[in-house]
């Protein structure tokens, strides 16, 4: 794991653990992930079952909340999510005011890191009550920003937000609609889209989320810690795996190729991608739960022969005794790819649409680090590798 304990001549017994292998930073009670078994559980309730019967928003009161909301509960907190959905114009001109073509998680951090000097009262972080207002404007205007990057990439205006459609439905018609009038999916796209989001909503300490709660240990508003998430997630070892794994389907291009491809991995050419998790040393239940809203995107949008692949390669690999021995399952990545695909949306909105749900995990977590009395500014130690003290050279003498 690369933990060691080291005493230096420099100061006291620290212990060094790159990549926080096995450091705890902080007490939450929002997630917990067993990855030996395989589980994954938000405030005690396991991911299969928020995924089955759970709506995003229900899911996001209750990372933020603890509890399930009552149904008048979970009425408000739509409402206040939704009431926010629009963004001040100048937030289009920002988005706008990028290449076409630029990275839409640029545009997007961009967006949302603007937010701050809209509301400047997100900077009260002593004021509860500013703390949720912001949260609820920055959940609410998300899918908003997210859609405008889009948008602005494809040369189309921006589509506002509809008050008669929920938050998955309203985001997928801020993407695709062409006319004025309101624009209706599919439900069962809708649902598989939700599914998605549910599954994206949190998964405790990963890299973004600790983005988030150092940028907030300072002393930093939602929008300014949430930019900061966008920013780790944007890296192709946290949220672009899903992208590898198309492609990767892609290169192998047809189902009798398939057995060569795996030779090539165990032989040490390239990774399966899409396959084993620094957490998980089983099945990833994301990973489950996708497959079925896999099916039902395919029989709205009829097969894609890329999933033929998709399925060969876990049936072999799960079989094989490379993969079996290194305890390699899918991820959550393997197959949602290939419903983003399937729901029309280019590869780099891809990463895109794992920070939008991701943003109610990042509240929670933001709101616990502000919120958790331990907690201080996260500033880790360092063993110092460098020169000893020595004499200053003039510039004349180098
Ligand atoms: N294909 C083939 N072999 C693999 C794979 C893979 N996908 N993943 C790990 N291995 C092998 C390694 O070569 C290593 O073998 P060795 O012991 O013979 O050297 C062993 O399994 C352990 O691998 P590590 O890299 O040490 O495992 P780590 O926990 O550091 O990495 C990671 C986890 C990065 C996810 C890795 O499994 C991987 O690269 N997977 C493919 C990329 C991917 O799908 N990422 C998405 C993760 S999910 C998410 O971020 C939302």
């Amino acid at each position: 794991t690369g933990l060691a304990a080291v005493e230096t001549d420099r100061g006291p017994l620290t212990s060094y653990d790159p990549g926080f292998v096995n450091t705890a930073a902080c007490r939450s009670s929002i997630t917990y992930i067993d990855g030996d078994a395989g589980i994954l559980e938000h405030r005690g309730y396991p991911i299969e079952e928020l995924a089955e019967k759970s709506s995003f928003l229900e899911v996001a009161y209750l990372l933020s909340n603890g509890e399930l909301p009552t149904e008048a509960q979970l009425t408000e907190w739509e409402y206040q999510v939704n009431r926010h959905r629009l963004v001040h114009e100048n937030v289009y001109d920002i988005i706008q005011s990028f290449r076409y073509d630029a990275h839409p998680m640029a545009k997007l951090m961009a967006g949302v890191v603007s937010q701050m000097t809209f509301y400047p009262s997100s900077r009260r972080l002593s004021e509860p009550e500013s703390r949720e207002l912001n949260a609820f404007r920055l959940l609410g205007k998300m899918p908003t920003m997210a859609a405008a990057t889009f948008r602005h990439s494809i040369g189309r205006h921006a589509v506002y937000p509809s008050d008669e459609l929920g938050y998955v439905e309203n985001f997928l018609a801020m993407l695709f609609q062409s006319q004025q009038r309101v624009w209706r999916a599919d439900p069962r796209l809708v649902r598989a889209l939700e599914v998605l989001f549910i599954l994206h909503a949190d998964h405790e300490q990963n890299c973004s989320t600790t983005a988030v709660r150092t940028v907030a240990s300072s002393g930093n508003d939602v929008y300014t810690a949430a930019a900061a998430g966008i920013g780790a997630l944007f890296g192709p070892l946290h949220g672009g795996a899903n992208e590898a794994v198309l492609k990767m389907l892609r290169e192998i291009g047809s189902l009798d190729r398939v057995p060569e491809f795996i030779e090539g991995v165990k032989n040490g050419r390239g990774r399966l991608m899409g396959f084993g998790h620094r957490v998980y040393k089983n099945y990833d239940p994301r990973a489950k739960v996708i497959k079925k809203a896999v099916d039902d995107v395919f029989e709205v949008r009829g097969m894609n022969p890329l999933l033929d692949i998709a399925v060969e390669l876990e049936k072999i690999a799960l079989n094989d005794e490379y993969f079996v021995k290194r305890k390699l399952y899918p991820n959550v990545d393997f197959y949602s790819g290939l419903i983003y695909e399937a729901l029309n949306f280019p590869t780099e909105m891809f990463t895109v649409l794992f920070a939008v749900p991701r943003t109610a995990g990042w509240i929670a977590h933001w709101t616990e680090q502000l919120t958790d009395p331990d907690q201080r500014i996260i500033r880790p130690k360092q063993l110092y590798t460098g020169y000893e003290r020595r004499e200053y050279v003039p510039m004349a003498d180098r």
